[in-house]
């Protein structure tokens, strides 16, 4: 092992497989990351899902740079400083409708775990703190807090974890590789999925339970994207039994679907928006919840010099994220990013499932600014094809991340259509070297 690089314990990734052949990112522009020896890495996940408006966008690195010379921190516990404030309301004007109460905090997870937090706490506050099951998911990620891996359906991150779980079940992942291996966008059926959501709410009763909590679009399992009509029927369902229900946003929000959230995009309004990653452009770790006027509401009672919820980070709105954020909504705004998303989302579902015919891809599954590509295993078990084709990726010059053995492309809002060209077209040959097994 590479000395220089023992001591750091890098999350998700296998250690000593890494230190042992190191994949190193020294800058980055645009859509472009260059390594140490000034090689170029096309940015096929956005960093990892962050970077709509590119790398190292100039008003965002102007904000921050301004923000670290006026005020480099402010607590925002009993005082505040302006960019929270600001950052809370300009961010509300985004959301749907009665949505526009907001929660921050510094990444996804604790956005999730906050969100949950606040579905408990609401409940008592309404006096129906018997309210504690939680319902997910199958292969959903909502980050890595013991309520986003109890809430989650991720098999890998809760193996080890089981004994400190919340209550939670789970509905069925979406995915149905008989009837959508290689649909595009949303597949035409399967909204009759969501009816388990009924069978779970007959078992434990609609009066226990918290939240429902779901990825509008299913991101790091590998891009699993809901059938037309399953969201609507969720919404449903909820509205019938009175649940609320959580979206997590955190890939899918500011912007990749086409529309600011996934919500606009699919046209479903939940109670509760969880968001990070591009809020920031990544720029500084930033993560909230946007919450029903009405849940909030409902909440702001008790003893009036007592906190309404007991819960915060010593970084929530931080003055440097928060300037990060400002400017990337300035961004995403009069770069109107969203609406280029939607723009480019048809030709990058073209050059998407122009990987189908591929040797070895058994799957190609996408919807705004993100695919999933599927490759089937290879005989040394689940993942190991799906490693090496991520590796491979990187040595032909484009980032890539492989959960299981499907190749993500979740390219920058600002890429070309060229840019996302060159980008599959490295994924083929990565694909095509695992084959061969170079
Ligand atoms: C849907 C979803 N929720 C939550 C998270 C966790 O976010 P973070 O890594 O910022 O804690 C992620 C991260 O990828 C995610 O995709």
């Amino acid at each position: 092992m590479n000395s220089a690089l023992d001591t750091l314990w890098m999350p998700f990734t296998p250690n000593r497989q890494f230190k042992a052949s190191p994949r190193l990112l020294a800058s980055a522009e645009g859509v472009v990351y260059r390594t140490p020896e000034g090689r170029e890495v096309l940015d096929g996940i956005s960093g990892l899902w962050c970077v709509g408006a590119g790398h190292r966008h100039p008003r965002i690195a102007a904000a921050m740079k301004a923000q670290i010379d006026t005020l480099d921190f402010a607590s925002n516990f009993q005082v505040g400083h302006a960019g929270a404030f600001e950052l809370a309301e300009r961010i509300a004007a985004l959301a749907p409708p009665g949505m526009d109460r907001v929660f921050l905090t510094n990444s996804g997870s604790e956005a999730v775990d906050t969100a949950m937090k606040i579905a408990l706490a609401h409940a008592r506050a309404c006096g129906q703190g018997q309210r504690h099951v939680f319902i997910g998911r199958e292969r959903a990620f909502h980050g890595v807090g013991f309520g986003g891996v109890s809430v989650g359906g991720m098999t890998n991150n809760r193996r080890v974890f089981g004994t400190a779980m919340l209550r939670a079940d789970h509905l069925r992942a979406t995915w149905d590789p008989a009837t959508q291996a290689f649909v595009r966008g949303q597949p035409a059926q399967g909204a009759e999925m969501a009816d388990e959501l009924e069978r779970l709410v007959a078992l434990h009763d609609a009066s226990n339970i918290a939240a429902v909590v779901v990825e509008p679009v299913a991101g790091s399992t590998g891009v699993l994207v809901p059938p037309r009509g399953y969201l609507q029927r969720l919404r449903e369902i909820c509205d019938r039994h009175g649940l609320l229900l959580i979206f997590d946003e955190v890939i899918t929000g500011f912007g990749r679907m086409g529309a600011m959230f996934a919500a606009q995009a699919l046209g479903v309004v939940p109670d509760m928006i969880v968001f990070a990653k591009t809020v920031s452009n990544g720029a500084a770790p930033l993560g909230g919840v946007i919450v029903r006027r009405e849940l909030h509401d409902a909440m702001m009672s008790g003893p009036p010099h007592l906190a309404e919820l007991m819960h915060g980070y010593t970084c929530s709105g931080h003055p440097l994220a928060c300037a990060a954020a400002l400017a990337m909504l300035d961004v995403l705004q009069d770069e109107a990013l969203p609406q280029r998303v939607a723009a480019l989302a048809p030709q990058f579902e073209d050059i998407v499932h122009g990987l189908a015919g591929t040797p070895g891809v058994v799957s190609v599954r996408n919807l705004g600014l993100a695919a999933g590509i599927e490759l089937a295993p290879d005989a040394g078990g689940a993942g190991q094809r799906g490693a090496r084709a991520q590796a491979a990726a990187f040595d032909r010059g484009v980032l890539t991340r492989a959960p299981g053995d499907t190749l993500i492309l979740a390219p920058p809002f600002v890429s070309s259509v060229a840019d996302m060209q060159r980008m599959a077209d490295a994924l083929r040959q990565a694909i095509l070297d695992t084959a061969t097994g170079t």
